[in-house]
């Protein structure tokens, strides 16, 4: 069977659950996460400790907290210490506290049963088999909002109470809590709500220079060399930036546009494959929107789509788009605007977010404005511009007939 080129040589490693060995400009917040957390290696069974990661979506706070477990667990077993690192996503076990606990002792207990039990029951079984083992746990809560909503405030409670009961004994359960929102902990009790935010752990949103840096390694490990030109690369990581610094967004997007490249047996993952990812994510620039422009403005975007249809470049100069707007005008009969015109065009149209502009030294080439479209395949929007313009051509003939 005949094979076609694929842009990818490892898929894998754009898989959201992928944890990848380095996490850049999150150094310091994982060093953090380690001091917090060093009595573990050192005196386990000393204390515990709790622990509060927070930032928005994509922000990274699931891969920092399973990239520690990785690593601290592999650190206790050389020392003999049998430290367990559990992550459980409190959507996924919809907001139970059974649940949450059923799949913590099922680590160690693979056959325990599945009914019979309530979440207190479970708590007290869970540790008592860790007293058997001599076992510590680090048990990483995820998405934690759903369990303060779905379980309630005292949920929480029960788990830190569950030590504080046994002051005498070894201490073996930690907690890492990970929320979006920093609210929700006003819903805890008081006791609870202190104790996380003593040992915070704020990730704030990437910015574009950030994204491009953890797409890059990306880049590397899941792409062909020289597939991914460092331009459309900045593209993606801009385009993430604006969806609040999301890196799921940014990885996803670079996973698509993969994708499509294949699917046009490209040899290179092209800006147009990015926008008909950005299209497959999110609806299309609507179509009214479009139509209600002014004829010119709707000419300048024709030309504009005609340029990102067939640049391998994201980013077109003010010039060149000044240039293609002077040959479509040409092509429709039409006497072209003047340049600042052109500028409150660029400015509706990116105000309806249609283009988006940059003020950038962006490669090799000196400052200047930068236009790229950034959520609507160019090809999808020169035909519907074509066939908009036609129709408006055809009525304004039939009226001068
Ligand atoms: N600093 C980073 N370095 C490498 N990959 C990262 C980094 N931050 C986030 N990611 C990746 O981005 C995606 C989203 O991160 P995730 O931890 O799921 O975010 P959150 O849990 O905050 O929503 C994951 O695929 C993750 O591996
Ligand atoms: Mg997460």
């Amino acid at each position: 069977m005949y094979h076609h080129f694929s842009v990818f040589k490892n898929e894998s490693k754009l898989d959201l659950n992928y944890i990848p060995t380095r996490l850049p400009h999150r150094k310091f917040q994982r060093t953090l996460l380690n001091q917090f957390f060093r009595f573990t290696v050192e005196n386990p069974g000393e204390m515990t400790q709790r622990v509060l990661i927070t930032g928005n979506v994509g922000t990274g706070k699931t891969v920092l907290s399973q990239h520690f477990g990785l690593d601290i667990t592999k650190e206790a077993e050389k020392k003999e210490i049998n430290l367990n690192y559990i992550h459980v996503n409190c959507r996924e076990c919809r907001g139970s506290l059974f649940m949450i606990l059923q799949r913590a002792l099922l680590n160690f207990h693979p056959h325990f049963p599945k009914r019979g039990y309530s979440a207190e029951e479970i708590l007290q079984i869970l540790i008592q088999i860790l007293d058997e083992q001599n076992a510590y746990l680090i048990l990483a809560i995820d998405e934690l909002e759903t369990l303060i909503q779905i379980g309630g405030s005292d949920t929480l409670y029960k788990l830190t109470r569950v030590q504080e009961a046994r002051l005498k004994a070894p201490q073996r359960l930690s907690l890492i809590c990970i929320l979006r929102e920093p609210r929700y902990l006003n819903k805890l009790d008081s006791s609870t709500r202190s104790t996380l935010q003593r040992n915070i752990i704020r990730l704030d949103e990437y910015s574009t220079s950030q994204l491009q840096d953890i797409l890059k390694d990306r880049v590397d490990l899941a792409f062909k060399h020289e597939t991914v030109s460092t331009s459309t690369l900045h593209f993606i990581a801009e385009l993430a930036s604006s969806e609040n610094g999301d890196a799921r967004y940014g990885i996803e997007l670079l996973w698509r546009a993969g994708k499509y490249a294949d699917a046009s047996e490209l040899s290179e993952v092209s800006p147009e494959c990015v926008r008909k990812a950005v299209a497959s994510v999110y609806p299309l620039v609507q179509k009214d929107v479009v139509f209600s422009l002014s004829s010119h403005e709707k000419l300048f975007l024709l030309s504009l789509a005609r340029c990102f249809k067939h640049s391998k470049a994201a980013y077109l100069s003010m010039g060149e788009a000044e240039q293609a707007y002077a040959v479509v005008c040409e092509e429709y009969n039409e006497k072209k605007r003047g340049h600042t015109q052109l500028w409150k065009y660029i400015k509706e149209l990116s105000a309806l977010g249609i283009i988006k502009t940059e003020l950038s030294s962006f490669g090799q080439r000196g400052k200047t404005t930068y236009i790229s479209l950034p959520r609507v395949p160019a090809l999808d929007l020169e035909q519907e511009l074509a066939k908009i313009l036609s129709t408006e051509n055809r009525r304004s003939n039939t009226h001068a007939d």
